[in-house]
């Protein structure tokens, strides 16, 4: 099997910034309840007409520009969204046809927050077996489209983004470890009930505003810490090592108490652990992806180091990835 490393990263975050005081002026809520229970300031929101397929185009495009790969020399395009464009065609490939990609295999995957490490794993796989020579793997969110703005409990938490990684055969090093893992007995707790198969659209679904997501905060919470926590230690035993032999650790940032927690029973510092949540919110798939691409921007990820991407959401989905950069 072939080795498979990240040689190229990039993000794009829409330019309309909706803060904590715009929010305490649509519903009932305060800058500091907001703060002090979610670690979140700000988040960014796509101007109109502006869909998740532009921002996946402009993240991916700086993704490549950072290597010597050609858009006409992708072999495999997929990208992690639960807000596509549309039902179909795939995110996938509206962007194969933007980048010109047209020899690339192109599909989307669907795992909620955990989308992006799941990308990476399955990009992985088609590399590592030598059924692609390299990979883009994008997680892109317009998750204000899907967002009740009447709902205080779940609309502070929220944004749009995107950010992009292209995977390609390492020399050394590369992607050491991956473990998935999945909980749907627990679907019900976080989910977009309107607008599919079991409630297509009709008036009496938007009356119900069952076209926005319903979670469960409190239940998803405690699964989140644990189930983080575990995926890490999981994948640091497959790739043969342990928590302190990490120097930087990319979590889903859903809220800043659950990773403080989850580096609580893992005993990892603070110092060791990216965050964007104050800036961005939760942006579900493109959350760990936008925190990859500014870690290593910062300079906060250099050659060598030993990366954790760990990550947690609907379905329920989990997933965690060792990374020797
Ligand atoms: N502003 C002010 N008050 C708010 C509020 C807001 N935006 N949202 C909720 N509240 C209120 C609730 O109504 C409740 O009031 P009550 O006690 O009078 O009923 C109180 O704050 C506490 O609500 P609770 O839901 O228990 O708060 P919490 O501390 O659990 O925080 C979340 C809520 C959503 C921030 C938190 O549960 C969370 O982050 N959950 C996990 C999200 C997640 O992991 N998602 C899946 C992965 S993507």
């Amino acid at each position: 099997m072939k080795k498979v490393g990240i040689i190229g990263v990039g993000e794009y975050l829409p330019k309309k910034v909706l803060t904590n005081a715009d929010l305490e002026k649509m519903v009932d809520t305060s800058d500091e309840w907001i703060t002090t229970r979610t670690g979140i300031k700000q988040r960014r929101m796509v101007g109109r007409g502006e869909a998740t397929s532009d921002l996946a185009i402009k993240a991916a495009k700086r993704a490549i520009a950072e290597t010597s790969i050609k858009p006409e020399e992708l072999d495999l395009i997929i990208v992690a969204t639960i807000t596509p464009d549309m039902a179909f065609p795939s995110v996938a490939c509206l962007l194969q046809n933007a980048l010109h990609a047209k020899h690339a295999i192109s599909f989307d995957i669907s795992a909620a927050c955990a989308g992006f490490v799941y990308a990476i794993a399955v990009a992985q796989q088609f590399i590592a077996r030598g059924g692609c020579r390299n990979a883009l793997v994008v997680g892109a969110e317009v998750l204000s489209s899907i967002t009740d703005w009447k709902d205080r409990n779940t609309c502070v938490l929220f944004g749009d983004g995107a950010g992009a990684a292209v995977l390609a055969e390492a020399k050394s090093g590369g992607i050491l470890s991956t473990y998935l893992g999945s909980d749907g007995s627990k679907a019900d707790l976080l989910r977009l009930p309107g607008g599919g198969s079991r409630h297509p659209a009709t008036q009496a679904t938007i009356k119900k505003r069952l076209h926005f997501i319903k979670m469960q905060g409190n239940e998803l919470f405690k699964l989140a810490v644990t189930t983080m926590a575990n995926a890490a230690q999981q994948a640091l035993k497959r790739a043969g090592m342990e928590c302190k032999d990490i120097d930087m650790v990319i979590p889903h940032q859903a809220n800043m108490r659950i990773i403080l927690a989850m580096a609580k029973k893992l005993g990892l510092a603070k110092e060791k652990i990216y965050f964007n949540i104050a800036k961005y919110g939760n942006m579900s798939s493109a959350s760990t992806a936008t925190a990859l691409c500014e870690a290593v921007k910062e300079g906060r990820i250099k050659k060598g180091d030993v990366v954790l991407l760990d990550a947690f959401g609907s379905g329920l989905v989990w997933g965690a990835c060792v990374i020797r950069w």
